[in-house]
């Protein structure tokens, strides 16, 4: 755990930025390759800590994953059905995404699995997949449904068919992945849409998926024990991850940066349509699919933003973006309402807690009313020179490291170590570009 202060950049930001792989979309490509029948080669696999827990975690399981010298990473995989049982604890380190993923698989998998994760994996929620996931016959033993968790996967599966009760991707893709194990057809109903990358990328594996639109829902149902079969997969670029950079670059004057190839799903990348209607200066060129997945390049440059009230419906398009965009808020004209945020408080910290102080710790004035937050905009004056508890969250560390390039002095960020599990190379391009992001002295 080592502090660091990010000072204010008198200089722009200028150029191409190769951001990393996507995280979601690297989980996925291990898990599904690990699933299929044949090798799956992954081009751009994001390399980040929680994503190479995932890939351990599949070879746990008797799959063989192995990354070639030039950076591409083949998985072997045994086929649905074919995974073994695990003889060690799956520690899936930081990753909501592989743990509540392998849940799923491990629901269908005759025999047991045990879960565990760190500090902060082991304080978020996993009762939200443990209990659709026993509709299928699996059996969980936690505390107060926490990790460690262990799995009695199913001998004799059944398809389920499950109401979304909350709206969570991982939730939706465990209970796929373990109808992907059970005879017959698994249904899953969303009345508040979540990114699909697994419906996406299940198909493109083979799988028999089918989507319905119904009044206000979405049906997604998957046909049991189908033969997937390896493909290659080209990962695009974390729309996630570009949003530190869209941001940077939209607050420090004189900026034009190039991201390309950045997933553009529209489940997924919804910040970039809000900080657009904020005033920001977007534009994307060079629109394409990969692997299922539309991309564009993104060209950024600085521009003034202005405070919007941000209904709750777009909330699941950018669930991850929130720290970033409360940092770009801060320093836009007005206030910025942000609606229906309780899914902040269980992820890799309380994020709404984790925002409002930073930013009050840099002065900026802030508001939680129930589940919504309120930025005061400081018009381009954000004072800075807080301390910023990160609460072991990537995503805190790296907007507060934003923020301070575009503040009038530097702030100080308790802990760079998280970074590593989503963007480990997020401080080396940032000071590619110019930024001090020196230790404190
Ligand atoms: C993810 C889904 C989201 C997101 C997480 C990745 C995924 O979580 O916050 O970083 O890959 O499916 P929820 O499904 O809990 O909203």
């Amino acid at each position: 755990m080592t502090a660091f202060r990010s000072h204010p950049l008198r200089t722009p930001l200028l150029g191409p930025i190769a951001v990393p792989g996507d995280k979601s979309i690297s989980h996925r490509a291990l898990i599904f390759g690990a699933l299929s029948v044949g090798e799956t080669t992954i081009i751009n696999l994001l390399k980040g800590e929680d994503v190479l827990r995932t890939a351990a975690a599949v070879a746990a399981f008797g799959t063989q994953v192995e990354e070639r010298s030039d950076g591409t990473w083949v998985v072997h995989g045994c086929g649905v059905g074919g995974f073994r049982e695990p003889s060690t604890v799956l520690d899936l380190g930081n990753s909501g995404t592989g743990v509540r993923l392998l849940m799923g698989v491990a629901a269908t998998l005759p025999g047991v699995t045990f879960f565990g994760g760190d500090r902060s994996l082991s304080g978020r929620p996993m009762g939200r997949v443990m209990t659709p996931l026993e509709k299928f016959g699996a059996t969980f033993v936690s505390r107060d449904g926490l990790l460690p968790v262990a799995v009695l996967g199913a001998k004799a599966p059944v398809p389920v068919i499950h109401e979304m009760a909350v709206a969570s991707a991982q939730v939706k893709s465990a209970i796929l992945l373990a109808g992907l194990n059970a005879p017959g057809e698994t249904t899953v109903v969303e009345t508040v849409l979540t990114r699909d990358h697994t419906e996406r990328m299940l198909r493109g594996f083979g799988a028999d998926i089918r989507v319905e639109e119904t009044e206000g829902a979405r049906r997604i149902t998957v046909a049991g024990q189908p033969e997937l079969t390896g493909r290659a997969i080209h990962v695009p670029v974390d729309p996630s991850s570009a949003a530190f950079f869209v941001v940077a670059a939209t607050l420090v004057e004189g900026s034009d940066i190039t991201i390309e190839r950045v997933s553009t799903n529209p489940l997924r990348a919804g910040l970039f349509d809000v900080l657009r209607d904020m005033g920001a200066d977007i534009v994307e060129s060079n629109a394409g699919d990969l692997n299922g997945e539309p991309v564009a390049d993104l060209r950024v440059r600085a521009a003034a933003l202005n405070g919007i009230d941000i209904p709750a419906s777009r909330a699941p398009s950018m669930i991850d973006e929130y720290p970033i965009l409360a940092v770009a808020a801060a320093y836009a004209k007005g206030n910025t309402v942000m609606r229906g945020l309780h899914e902040l408080r269980v992820k890799e910290s309380d994020r709404l807690t984790a925002i409002a102080e930073g930013l009050t710790a840099c002065g900026v004035g802030v508001e939680i009313t129930e589940d919504n937050l309120v930025v005061h905009g400081c018009d381009r004056h954000i004072p800075g020179a807080g301390q910023i508890a990160t609460l072991h969250d990537h995503r805190i560390a790296m907007a507060f490291a934003v923020l301070g390039l575009a503040a009038r002095e530097a702030i100080t960020i308790d802990d760079d170590s998280m970074i590593g599990t989503s963007f480990p190379s997020f401080m080396g391009l940032m000071t590619g570009l110019g930024a001090n992001l020196a230790a404190p002295t």
